[in-house]
């Protein structure tokens, strides 16, 4: 058995902690292979809700091993924090493994995140302020500092100060702030490190044995493909590539290790930040969205921006992560319109474009092509099997798979699991 990613195609928070949560109860690992703490994934079990930042999903499942992968950014108190809180409700973290690979996110790096946003000002990306890019900058700088690091205080030691000598300067000569103390890091983190070392471990290997015995393993994307950094709406994405692609590179593994890619996306759509956002709805659309769906961010509580489903951009998706299938979320939202908006294409200048524009400036500048579909106007929380949705809401699930030319295999009419319809794929 191959392994499963799991993709979020919009811009983030599309419901995918629900579905892998699903997925989890058949999966001996979950592997996070990007992103870090600015992920927010909920969970709600049993009338218990979870929102995990770090951790992979697959904690919830004793018999589930959750992974952090090479690929992701970590930062230390963060990680601990949240396995302590999941300790503190009965949840084992015990099992969760942490690459020895993964870089760190350090104190200046927050600091960093939040000077560079002020300095932007009118054209801030609205990061979440959890030092990831000055994080994967770092990385790519080759001067980042990685979870085994932690284990040998010398290395730490030197590895810290080098990074200091330069943070430091551009702190206090191009941000006007004050230097970091090592001392006041090192000690800290080095008892992160003691404490942390049980999980740090060679997760790569551990991942080849799992694929090579026929465990089933799940990757769990965080934020999403129009936050990719390579093949998102650039400039005003994430800085790494939640792509399922990118499962092979963060967390070690070869593309013939997948055999199967859900790409989650919400019936409509949301994006946190700033950014171009062709389909966003005008505020009256957008303000119903935001109560029915209580559409107000995990990570941050900011209030997201609402938009219809954009086709143009989930095909786009489709293809980038060659997705087997897709899991529609939220679809009881969309019981409060009496008719319902598609994106289709976008038009500029007096091109239509089907496809994902080939530039930036068409996708800031484009108008969405819309197509009206009638809605349903009944609650449809309460459906279980695709027979209990009404006619409506089928037809606006079998033309979201038609646009996008992936069939939709289960569809999420609320946040828990049993919320959940099995439709006619998978
Ligand atoms: P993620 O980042 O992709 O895991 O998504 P988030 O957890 O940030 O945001 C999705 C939100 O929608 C969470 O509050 C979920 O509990 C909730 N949710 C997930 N699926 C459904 C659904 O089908 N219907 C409704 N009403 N809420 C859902
Ligand atoms: P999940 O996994 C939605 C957005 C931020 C900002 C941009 C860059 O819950 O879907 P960053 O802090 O990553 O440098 O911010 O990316 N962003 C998200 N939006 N869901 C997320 O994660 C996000 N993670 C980052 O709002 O626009
Ligand atoms: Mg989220």
């Amino acid at each position: 058995m191959g392994g499963t990613a799991l993709v979020g195609i919009q811009w983030g928070d599309e419901g995918k902690g629900k579905v892998t949560d699903l997925l989890a109860e058949h999966t001996d690992y979950v592997v996070r292979y990007q992103g870090g703490n600015n992920a927010g994934h909920t969970i709600v079990v049993e009338g218990e809700r979870y929102a995990l930042h770090l951790v992979p999903t697959g904690v919830l499942y004793p018999h589930c091993t959750p992974v952090i992968g090479p690929g992701v950014v970590v930062s230390p108190p963060v990680l601990i924090e949240e396995m302590d809180a999941l300790q503190a409700r009965g949840v084992d973290t015990g099992k969760l493994l942490l690459s020895g690979n993964a870089h760190l996110i350090m104190p200046y790096h927050l600091e960093l995140d939040r000077v560079i946003e002020r300095r932007l000002g009118k054209n801030r990306l609205g990061t979440t302020k959890r030092g990831i890019g000055p994080a994967y900058a770092d990385k790519a700088a080759r001067i980042g500092i990685r979870a085994q690091d932690l284990l040998d205080s010398k290395i730490f030691g030197r590895k810290l100060e080098v990074a200091l000598k330069e943070k430091n300067l551009l702190l206090t000569r191009i941000y006007g702030r004050l230097p970091i103390e090592s001392s006041a890091i090192e000690d800290e983190y080095l008892a992160f490190g003691i404490r942390l070392s049980a999980h740090i471990s060679d997760t790569t290997h551990v991942l080849h044995s799992a694929l090579d015995r026929g465990d089933h393993v799940l990757f769990e994307g965080a934020q999403a493909t129009m936050l990719d950094l390579d093949h998102g709406t650039y400039p005003y994405v994430t800085s790494s590539n939640p792509i399922a692609g990118g499962a092979c590179a963060g967390a070690g593994v070869g593309p013939r290790d997948i055999d199967r890619v859900i790409g989650v996306c919400k019936a409509y759509c949301t994006r946190v930040g700033s950014g171009p956002f062709p389909s966003e709805t005008d505020p009256a659309d957008a303000e119903i969205l935001v109560d029915v769906g209580a559409e107000y961010g995990t990570t941050t509580g900011r209030k997201r921006r609402c938009g219809w489903f954009d086709a143009v951009a989930g095909r786009y998706a489709a293809r980038l992560n060659t997705l087997t299938e897709l899991v529609m979320t939220k679809l009881d939202v969309l019981s409060a319109f009496e008719t319902i908006k598609v994106c289709v294409a976008y038009q500029y200048k007096g091109h239509r474009y089907e496809d994902f524009p080939p530039n930036q400036t068409i996708f800031n500048k484009c108008r969405p092509v819309y197509e009206e579909l009638p809605g349903w106007s009944e609650e449809i929380g309460g459906a279980r099997k695709a027979e209990d949705l009404p006619k409506g809401a089928r037809s606006y699930v079998e033309r979201v798979e038609e646009l996008l030319a992936t069939p939709v295999s289960w569809v999420s009419v609320g946040p828990s699991r049993d919320h959940t319809v099995k439709m006619g794929y998978g």
